[in-house]
């Protein structure tokens, strides 16, 4: 694993956005793997910067979101669909068939097997973003005695719920369930970049780096991936070993 800590969120972003962007322009037709929350705004803002400043084009790039909730409609400014587009697809050159999330609304086995083939047949996912939950979910994969393997329906932890209340009215108005891709695919990812801020933060990256491998901590399994850089600000870093 290789850690890159940065003085603040900003160049954390400018960091992590630079890993993709170089990907991109070294591999135009590449697949990207995407997360939303609120972590990678600014680093899809740095996307969106380098992509109007012409230094890289989405024109050939597909990318497969993490995850969505169950039963909101695209429209819905709390769905993932709205946030990629609000944050990334609507202001870069990507064609919009190619950006693809997990349906939501039909969530049912099918969904998931469909999802996970149409992963497989773009050749799999060269680069995928993670943030990391303050329980250690990467997706919507929460603690669990199991590694989940494959695109899956999962009953949001209470944890999780609370969490994410902040961006909705109302905590009822969270929806309960969301459809993920499983640990299986985000292993199966050639290279993975994480990225957390913040001191909320730090606890739970010092656990799920340099802890056991374990599905209480559903992170922990990235230490078992060949390829993960992880890119932190001071604050998420400052718990970690200095050495
Ligand atoms: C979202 C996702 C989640 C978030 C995690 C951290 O697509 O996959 O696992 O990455 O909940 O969210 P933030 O960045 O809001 O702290």
């Amino acid at each position: 694993m290789k850690f890159i800590i940065e003085k603040d969120y900003d160049k954390m972003s400018r960091s992590a956005a630079d890993i993709f962007a170089e990907h991109i322009e070294q591999n135009p037709s590449c697949v990207l793997g995407l997360a939303t929350g609120s972590t990678p705004e600014g680093l899809y803002a740095c996307l969106v910067k380098d992509c109007s400043d012409g230094k890289i084009s989405f024109s050939d790039v597909t990318t497969f979101n993490l995850d969505e909730y169950c039963d909101l409609p695209v429209e819905n400014e709390q769905s993932y669909r709205y946030f990629m587009n609000f944050n990334l697809f609507d202001h870069v050159d990507i064609a919009k068939n190619r950006t693809n999330l997990p349906c939501g609304i039909k969530a049912d086995d099918e969904t998931c097997k469909n999802y996970e083939q149409a992963i497989e047949d773009e050749g799999g996912i060269d680069i995928q973003l993670l943030g990391i939950g303050h329980n250690g979910h990467i997706g919507f994969n929460e603690p669990s005695d199991s590694f989940s393997v494959i695109t899956n329906l999962v009953d949001l932890k209470d944890s999780t719920i609370e969490a994410n209340s902040r961006f909705f009215d109302d905590i009822s108005d969270v929806p309960k369930r969301a459809i993920t891709m499983g640990i299986g695919t985000i292993m199966k990812a050639r290279k993975v970049v994480v990225v957390a801020n913040g001191q909320g933060k730090a606890e739970i990256v010092k656990k799920a780096f340099f802890g056991p491998v374990v599905p209480e901590v559903p992170a922990s399994v990235l230490q078992l991936h060949p390829d993960v850089t992880v890119v932190l600000d001071d604050e998420a870093a400052s718990l970690i070993p200095k050495d």
